[in-house]
């Protein structure tokens, strides 16, 4: 990831709470934002496993799952055409355009050592806990002819110990992301590879 400090605390307006995209705007961004088809699908099975949390592991209504699923649909917008200025350019785009500032601290939350913003509520913490170990789920995937089928928690372990399997994955970054929850690192695989297996 590139190391962009965004240098601010505060994003969006409180004013703005409750707001989203429409589901046909954030498609739209998508498509126009993020040409890259494997990078789109990282991103809409961020999307996929967030919404799933809130909603299975905090109870979360169906207005504040949508936020947790923009957030993870949204979160790397901006890496294909603004790598240098990733995260700061979606940011910036959702506050232009009135959006939740929950959604937009999430985004700026994602990466704390490149961004420099700490992850306050779940919502940040779990799209940090996600955003690389999800990735990491999906390259674990498709290096087997069955893919998702059958693929175990025991094995993503394995080659999380191994060095050279992805490893342009970040362990340290996994390894702080779990630090900040209460969720055994066992559970999350489990939770990841349930939720995005039928993403397409
Ligand atoms: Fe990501």
């Amino acid at each position: 990831m590139a190391n962009l400090q965004l240098n601010r605390s505060v994003f969006g307006d409180p004013a703005n709470a409750g707001n989203l995209l429409s589901d046909e705007d954030a498609l739209q961004l998508l498509q126009e934002w993020v040409p890259n088809d494997r990078l789109q699908l990282h991103m809409k099975q961020v999307a996929a496993v967030m919404k799933a949390w809130a909603i299975q592991r905090t109870g979360a209504d169906e207005p504040t799952a949508r936020k947790w699923y923009q957030a993870g649909l949204l979160h790397d917008a901006d890496w294909e055409k603004y790598p240098n200025d990733h995260c700061r350019v979606i940011i910036e785009e959702l506050e232009r355009r009135n959006i939740d500032p929950e959604v937009i601290h999430c985004i700026a939350s994602h990466g704390p050592k490149y961004f420099g913003v700490e992850p306050e509520n779940t919502m940040d913490k779990m799209i940090y806990v996600f955003d690389e170990l999800s990735g990491f789920i999906h390259a674990s995937a498709l290096i087997r002819p069955a893919r998702y089928d059958g693929m175990d928690v025991k094995s993503v372990m394995k080659k999380l110990k191994t060095a050279s399997f992805a490893a342009q994955v970040s362990r340290d970054d996994i390894t702080d992301a779990l630090s900040r929850i209460d969720t055994p690192l066992e559970e999350i695989i489990q939770f990841v590879i349930d939720n995005q297996k039928d993403v397409q």
